[in-house]
């Protein structure tokens, strides 16, 4: 059974990623979950400056979801290289740094910084953060910034780049298609949902920023639709996201076109979701006749007339 694929030069041992905020920077979990068992640990978004993020109440739970507003809250680039990273030597798995920054400037110089260690793999780069004022939705949901960011950052790395999108745009696939034209290697979709949540007795967002990002099993519909769109308007990979909690819900991506899938939310209830995740996905291959998990890649079967999303593209 064929589990592992390759983004640009790297291969990744299985197409399961643990997604960037919901893990750490992947050196906190090892006692409870070996994550070399993992495609790969997507880190969570790193900056030039630590961040210390949105004030409290920065995360509440909703009916199938969780809504966050942390605000890139992060160590900053250079302790994560000095503290971070030398930890996660001793594992095999593959690591991807999430880059965030409030300036096209502060992603390159981030990443000349990251590309230099051995130990980081490849890149995702956070352009649709929904919680801060500088940087992400305001970059994300101007296209002409995800070309020039996508631009500048691919000369300066040969290591996979992978641009992270926005749901919250009306059509995902014009984004990827920027990025592809700039030479990323694959997209990752979809950050989370803006969303908004209300306590009656106060009379107050139940979050300090008053709205945040949706995230978990209530977005996974939302994030199937956004993920067939762009696999019928790109070729480079996308990589599926959203309220991923089973193995099944993984299958679902990868018949829709996922070439990969990232675990989050559900991380934050068993941190060991990937593992059975990737378990599952291939169990199903092996009864189902599948010999490489890549085969069951993009089968699903529809009515190209009569689909809506088809029309757009
Ligand atoms: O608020 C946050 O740190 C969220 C980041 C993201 O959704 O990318």
């Amino acid at each position: 059974m064929i589990e592992s694929f390759k983004i640009g030069d790297v291969e990744f041992k299985n197409r399961i990623l643990v997604a960037s905020g919901t893990f750490g920077y992947g050196d906190e979990v090892p006692d409870l979950v070996d994550i070399s068992k993992l495609g790969g640990v997507v880190t969570k978004s790193l900056s030039m400056k630590p961040r210390d993020g949105n004030p409290n109440p920065r995360i509440t739970e909703t009916a199938s979801g969780m809504l966050n507003s942390i605000g890139l809250a992060n160590i900053g680039v250079q302790k994560y290289i000095s503290d971070k990273l030398p930890v996660l030597k001793k594992y095999d798995t593959k690591i991807v740094a999430n880059i965030a920054a409030s300036s096209v400037d502060e992603y390159c110089k981030v990443l000349e910084l990251l590309d230099a260690q051995q130990r980081v793999h490849g890149f995702e780069i956070n352009v649709s953060c929904p919680n801060v004022k500088e940087g992400g939705l305001s970059f994300g949901t101007d296209v002409k910034l995800v070309s020039l960011i996508t631009k500048e950052l691919r000369q300066r790395t040969r290591k996979p780049l992978i641009i992270k999108l926005t749901p919250n745009v009306t059509h995902i696939s014009e984004f990827a298609r920027a990025c592809e034209a700039e030479g990323a290697d694959a997209v990752s979709l979809i950050n989370t949902v803006i969303g908004m949540a209300v306590n009656i007795h106060k009379r107050t967002p139940k979050i300090a920023t008053t709205t945040g990002g949706l995230s978990g099993p209530a977005i996974k519909p939302i994030a199937l639709a956004k993920v067939y769109e762009t696999v019928n308007a790109v070729k480079i990979p996308v990589i599926g996201i959203g309220g991923i909690v089973s193995w099944e819900d993984a299958v679902e991506f990868f018949i829709v076109g996922a070439s990969m899938v990232q675990i989050g939310t559900a991380n934050f209830i068993n941190p060991a979701t990937g593992i059975t995740v990737a378990e599952g996905v291939k169990k199903y291959c092996e009864n189902n006749g599948f010999d490489d998990v890549g085969r069951l890649v993009r089968t699903l079967q529809t009515n190209k007339t009569i689909s809506i999303v088809d029309s757009w593209l």
